[in-house]
């Protein structure tokens, strides 16, 4: 896993906001939610809305397609869903703001004890 700075402290308004972003070649969902954020996938795992273009709900992301939620924190779907998505860890630093994404080939240097 890596931590990467995905914006600058001086970067950060008072505004909430949701945006798509592409780190590392990923595309993200990013979310400002009063003083949190939160990075999830961008496409929704329904039929694929981008959830960017969506909104927040009582710390749910709501898809703008056919509104279904997930929790921002976790990525649980609603119940009658039984869906979810993918969340990452964000860290908030002197210097900005940080998301931890696994390197891509972790999964081989596990499974090769490289
Ligand atoms: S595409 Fe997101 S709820 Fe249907």
């Amino acid at each position: 896993m890596k931590w990467i700075r995905i914006l600058l402290k001086t970067d950060v308004k008072e505004v909430d906001f949701i945006r798509a972003i592409t780190v590392e070649g990923k595309r993200l969902c990013l979310v400002k939610s009063g003083d949190k954020f939160f990075v999830t996938q961008l496409k929704c795992p329904h039929a694929g809305a981008n959830l960017s273009e969506g909104w927040c709900e009582d710390g749910k992301l709501i898809c703008p397609y056919h509104r279904y939620s997930y929790d921002l924190e976790t990525g649980r779907g609603a119940p009658e869903q039984g869906d979810y998505i993918n969340t990452y860890a964000i860290e908030v630093r002197d210097d900005g703001i940080y998301v931890e994404l696994p390197e891509h080939n972790s999964f081989l240097k596990k499974l090769f004890r490289l």
